[in-house]
């Protein structure tokens, strides 16, 4: 029995778009049930309908700064669809135990950083100020305190003479949809302590060709 899955965002929703392509797969545990996005105008919510995955909005506006009253919703709608697990990917909205604590060890987040180095925003500017030669993405548990949970997996991307955040978002980009799915299927085989996958780390700089 695949575990049913829904998935919160806000935005894009390329990582959510990853998940659904990687649960097509008949062998893959976990099957996305659900999308919610606190945003109406999230670009991926009609890709998820596209992709025939039931996709719903549950704007936070109306709730004028209730954010329990917002999840309770958010909460009643995961309910009625059966939910198991639940993938935040790039759900912009701080939680609250109401969520936090009835997913305890169920819920997970992508961050676009190896945490715990650069929590919160702007990750990929701070990681170029900073100097990293190595910088990547995160699977994490979701506890109360804001990208502190439990990592489940993390892969790491070379940050290259000349990158530019831009650049170097779209080459961490590329390992978060290789990742999460990844993630999600040890969360869903009850495997969360694993690593992700043997070749998901990088050394930087590596050898140069000459001597490979
Ligand atoms: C990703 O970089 C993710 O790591 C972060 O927000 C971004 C969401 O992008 N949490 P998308 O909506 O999945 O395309």
């Amino acid at each position: 029995m695949k575990r049913r899955t829904a998935i919160l965002i806000s935005g894009r929703g390329s990582n959510m778009a990853a998940l659904i392509a990687a649960a097509r797969d008949p062998a893959y545990p976990a099957e996305v049930v659900l999308v919610v996005s606190n945003r109406p105008d999230a670009p991926g919510l009609a890709l998820a309908r596209d992709a025939g995955v039931a996709a719903t909005a549950i704007d936070h506006r109306p709730f004028k700064g209730d954010r329990a009253a917002h999840e309770a919703a958010i909460q009643t709608a995961l309910r009625d669809a059966g939910v198991e697990i639940v993938c935040l990917a790039g759900y912009l909205r701080l939680l609250t135990p109401l969520l936090v604590d009835a997913w305890q060890g169920r819920m997970l987040n992508i961050h676009p950083s190896l945490l715990p180095a650069f929590p919160g925003l702007d990750t990929h500017a701070r990681a170029l100020a900073a100097g990293v030669k190595l910088h990547g993405c995160t699977v994490h548990l979701v506890t109360q305190a804001v990208d502190e949970g439990p990592i489940l997996a993390q892969a790491a991307v070379p940050v290259l003479p000349g990158d530019t955040a831009a650049m170097l978002a779209e080459r961490v980009l590329v390992q978060e949809h290789r990742l999460y799915p990844v993630a999600l299927q040890n969360m869903a085989e009850g495997r969360e302590g694993l690593p992700a996958s043997r070749e998901a780390a990088l050394l930087n700089p590596g050898p140069r060709p000459a001597d490979a």
